[in-house]
């Protein structure tokens, strides 16, 4: 045991790229160091350890990392102070030693698997040659990573991510995660519940549960049986003080009836899904490997849409992928058309070493890229502002979880996601209000709060509207 008492506080600085997962794991390794003396600070300029926790997905996700580490470099030469520098997170993961080789400032590079070794990895750090830890530990992480301090817990506000499920088996042919991930695991359910427990009792109201494939979750329960992410949800919604719960990323192939019932009988439970297509054309998806059509993803938002009818869809897209025609792309475009997304998030294909695509004949040229994104992109903006228009004239939940930009107003967020800015006292914090919506900007939408009794009859968005945006 370390005596933590003898140690002179050590200040943090970790930056994040990347997705949410990312965000959990950069409070988990705060979490992992708190004991040790490190306190985390904004200023970069403060720090004793600097981590970058970094993103493989796409080309310039990761090669941001390299410039910001010759940035860091150069802080550590010029700046006349010392400290340490890490590299983790999925290019770490992907790169290891050559990440040291490249750039001569790095102390530590280590994987998303190994951040509850993040202490001893540090101990075992001299300038010299870096420790390069990237190997799959036998012991499950979670065991070893310490939860965090109520009040820490609270200065992160009152929503909180928790990831449950890590890794993906499903290999689709342009993804780097597999590998930098590993392969598809599950926490147990009882680990899962004492986290979250925890989360609420300090306060968090709200819960986003992660995963990869977080709809792939099975974890064990204490007697040793699997529990699907609908029996995940129910149990979570049965703790005392959460008031809402979502989970991301969805894979289509894994929207069991179990958990589409779950969008139907557990009110936590909110009626917006992020469920990913990648691409409308069969042919496309196939060579993607994404394992379903373009008829069995239009068939599951049927079967969500019959068990909850407000429920609206974010999705990702990727345009150019290898052997992508002009007709490929035009059938992206009808099924944005089709299924219409209150928020979508659109890629130009990144070729990324060592997957299929990156080997495949058919790769599309830029510049088509180029044209191909900025087509699809002005038909999800005009979504994305047809949705909080439609969100106008009606009433919704908005859960308020901070101080507004003025005095006298409050910042919440809607069952979509969406920003919600209105006028109320600040001891509203916390609590979920009807919100009847009488504007919506391009990032944000605004309210007034209204009695439970004058709440707008026509709250519910009905599928047919959205599908019409
Ligand atoms: N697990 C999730 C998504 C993980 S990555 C899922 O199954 O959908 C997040 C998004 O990045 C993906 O949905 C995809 O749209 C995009 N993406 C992944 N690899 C990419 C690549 N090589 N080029 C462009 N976009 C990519
Ligand atoms: Fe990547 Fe596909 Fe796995 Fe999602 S399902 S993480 S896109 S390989
Ligand atoms: Fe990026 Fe790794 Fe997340 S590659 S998107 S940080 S899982």
């Amino acid at each position: 045991m370390t005596d933590t008492t003898e140690l002179r506080p050590r200040k943090l600085f970790i930056k994040t790229y990347g997705c949410q997962m990312n965000v959990y794991d950069s409070d988990r390794m705060a979490d992992a160091l708190a004991p040790h003396g490190y306190e985390p600070t904004p200023v970069i300029d403060d720090a004793d350890l600097v981590v970058l926790n970094t993103c493989h997905i796409r080309e310039k996700a990761s090669e941001k990392v390299f410039s910001e580490l010759g940035r860091l470099a150069e802080l550590r030469r010029e700046g006349g102070r010392d400290f340490t520098i890490g590299v983790a997170g999925c290019v770490a993961q992907a790169e290891g030693e050559e990440i040291a080789r490249r750039s001569k400032a790095v102390d530590l590079v280590f994987g998303p698997q190994s951040y509850h070794r993040l202490p001893e990895l540090l101990s075992r750090v001299r300038r010299g040659t870096p420790v390069v830890e990237t190997e799959f530990p036998e012991e499950d992480k979670f065991e070893h990573l310490p939860l965090a301090q109520k009040q820490v817990i609270r200065s992160r506000g009152l929503t909180a991510f928790l990831t449950v499920q890590e890794g993906c088996d499903k290999f689709c042919s342009f993804c780097v995660v597999p590998y930098t991930r590993g392969a598809e695991t599950s926490r147990p359910l009882e680990q899962v519940l004492t986290e979250a427990r925890r989360l609420i009792e300090a306060g968090v109201r709200e819960l986003t549960l992660l995963g990869q494939n977080v709809n792939a979750y099975h974890g064990l329960d204490a007697a040793g049986r699997s529990v699907g992410l609908g029996e995940l949800c129910a149990r979570l919604a049965e703790i005392e003080g959460l008031a809402r719960l979502r989970y991301t990323t969805s894979h289509p192939s894994d929207m069991t009836d179990e958990l589409i019932a779950a969008h139907r009988d557990n009110d936590k439970l909110m009626p917006y899904l992020h469920l990913p297509v990648q691409s409308g054309s069969d042919a496309i998806l196939k060579v993607m490997n994404r394992r379903h059509t373009r008829a069995d993803y239009l068939r599951t938002i049927e079967r969500i849409k019959a068990a909850r009818p407000d429920v609206a869809l974010s999705g990702d897209f990727i345009v150019g992928f290898p052997g992508e025609t002009d007709a490929d792309f035009e059938q992206t475009l009808s099924i944005v058309r089709e299924v219409g997304y209150a928020s979508a998030f659109t890629f130009k294909y990144s070729i990324r070493p060592g997957t299929p695509g990156a080997d495949m004949d058919g790769q599309v040229e830029e510049a088509v890229k180029t044209e191909r994104l900025a087509r699809l992109n002005e038909l999800v903006t005009a979504q994305m502002r047809g949705f909080a228009r439609a969100c106008v004239g009606r009433t919704l939940d908005v859960l308020l979880d901070k101080p507004g930009r003025l005095p006298g107003q409050l910042g919440g967020r809607s069952p979509y996601l969406q920003a919600v800015h209105l006028e109320a006292s600040a001891d509203l914090i916390g609590t979920v209000q009807p919100v009847l919506i009488v504007g919506a900007g391009n990032n944000s939408i605004e309210g007034k709060i209204v009695t439970h009794a004058e709440r707008n009859p026509a709250s519910v968005l009905e599928s047919q509207e959205l599908a019409a945006i």
